[in-house]
This record gives structure tokens, sequence and C-alpha cells, in this order.
């Protein structure tokens, strides 16, 4: 099996490569003058099943994966299956108000033009799956944050939203400890309220996990809600960590925050190449 790692997912395409015993293939990549980018291989990939890892965010990225898929065509390989890390535009997976594109909608008619089995990992909404008309498998890095939090005392397991609450069982269940959820609304972009919801976690360690931590608004609130409920310590643990602007800043209630690989950060404990290589296999 041949690996391509494209530069949003470098140091994972290698992790990836070294779990599956496959080889990483060589490659260029520059950017012009101008901006645009340039992709090549630097090796023949003819008979091979290609693995091309690339995360979707930000957009540069994107054009990126599209001229990797590209050039990787060119050949007569087996099977392109194409690991998008982090699926960027996955929140927009429907039309909220009248008149909006359906962003990850519109990315899936392209990214799988040439490809013959997508891998994600956490991509938001079970709904994302509908819009590929290729096999599709999405992993979570939730074992792997569970893998990592087995020694840290954990004893709540906390999603923000209802929505979230699966993330939180699948943690809750490995570490043997219970879960629940928070009560949260959105008021815009940057602004989240955990509404007040009675959670027994005084004196107690608790987790929260998300899929996503973006501005740190909603972990935010929910660890400072947390603290006031008398929590010992609060942990947070995310599978993608995109940490806009200020959002570490955010968090300073937060013991410690912890994000996967699948957007390299100065949070990223886990690696979630474990979890791919079980489905490339
Ligand atoms: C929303 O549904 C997601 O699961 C995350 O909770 C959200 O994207 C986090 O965004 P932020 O860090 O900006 O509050």
């Amino acid at each position: 099996m041949k690996i391509i790692g494209g530069t949003a997912s470098t140091s994972l395409a290698q992790k990836l490569a070294e779990t599956v015993d496959g080889e990483l293939v060589k490659t260029e990549h520059k950017t012009f003058p101008d901006g645009e980018c340039y992709v090549r291989v630097l090796e023949n990939l003819d008979g091979e099943d290609v693995v091309l890892v690339q995360t979707t965010h930000p957009d540069d990225k994107i054009i990126e994966l599209f001229f990797w898929q590209d050039a990787i065509r060119e050949y007569i390989i087996k099977r392109l299956i194409v690991v998008i890390p982090y699926l960027g535009y996955s929140r927009q997976d429907k039309k909220f108000e009248e008149g909006e594109a359906v962003s990850v909608r519109a990315l899936a008619k392209r990214i799988e033009m040439g490809c013959d089995l997508l891998i994600t990992v956490d991509a938001h909404s079970p709904h994302t799956s509908s819009y590929f008309q290729v096999p599709f498998e999405d992993v979570s890095g939730m074992p792997a944050i569970a893998e990592y939090l087995k020694e840290k005392d954990i004893e709540l397991v906390l999603a923000p939203d209802a929505g979230a609450i699966h993330r939180a069982e699948m943690v809750a269940s490995a570490l043997g400890c219970p879960f629940d959820y928070l009560e949260k609304k959105r008021l815009d972009a940057y602004t989240v309220e955990v509404k007040a919801k009675s959670t027994d976690v005084d004196g107690k360690v608790a987790l929260i996990v998300d899929d996503i931590i973006s501005t740190g608004g909603t972990i935010a609130a929910a660890a400072n809600h947390l603290k006031e409920q008398g929590a010992a310590k609060v942990v947070a643990a995310c599978t993608h960590g995109l940490f806009v602007e200020d959002a570490l800043d955010k968090l300073r209630k937060c013991d410690d925050v912890i994000s996967t690989d699948t957007i390299e950060n100065t949070t990223t404990r886990v690696s979630v190449a474990g979890e791919i290589a079980k489905a490339l296999r």
C-alpha cells in the first residue's frame, strides 16, 4: 500500500504508513509566487493501492487535495482511498436559511471524483455520508482520546449538547465512568450559553468531549459552568482542534486541553492513525 500525505496531514500520513506497514511516497509540493500550488508524485504508482491523506482545512488544502487526486489518477492504480482526517465545512451539512449552499455537499461532489473509498474522522453528523455516492467510512477519534486519558482519574464525561452524547458515551464506557450532556444554546458564531443544569460534579474530575473546538465558545461556557458547580478539575478533549483566534485563551478555566492529530496543533496529544489503520484493514 502506498501512502501520500498532503501538506495538511504530513505527520499523520507518516504515522499511518508505519502503522499499516505501507510505503510513504516521495512527492513534491510548492507554492508559486501568485499563491497557486503545485504538486507532483515522484514515484510510479501503477498497479498500487494508494491512500491519500489530507485534511481539508484551511481552504487552500482543499485545492491541494484535488490536485493530488488528479496527479495520482495519472497512474493506472488499483484503488484510490482518500482519507480526510478533518472534513472542513462538515458543519454546513444542511440549509439552515433559504438560499444557502450546503457546503459539504458541494465539496462531496468533487472529492468523490476518482475516489474509490473515503475515510473521515468524526465527520460532525451522520448526515454527511448521504452526500457521497462512493463507499464512505467515518471512524472516531474518541477511542484514542479515551486510551490517552485512562490514567488521568476522570470521574465523569460530559458532552456539551445532547447531539454529542454518543461521543461522551463512547469515552465513558472505555473509562468505566458515568456520562451526561449539558444544555447548550448557541447565540452567535462566538457566543454559547450553557443553560443551568444541575450536574453532580462537586469535587470531581470532569471531562468534556466534543468533535470540534473552533472559537472555544462552547467548551469555555461548559467549563465555566462545571467549575461553578464545584468541579475539582475540568479537562477538555476534542478530535479536531481548530482553535481559531484566541480560543485557547478562552479555555483558561480548563485544567487541560487535548486534541488529536487530524489538525496538528499545540494541544495534539493523540493520534488517530490506529483508527484509520483499522478501517484500511
Ligand atoms: C457544534 O455542533 C460542534 O460539535 C462544536 O460544538 C462546535 O463546532 C464548537 O465550536 P466553538 O468552539 O466555536 O464553540
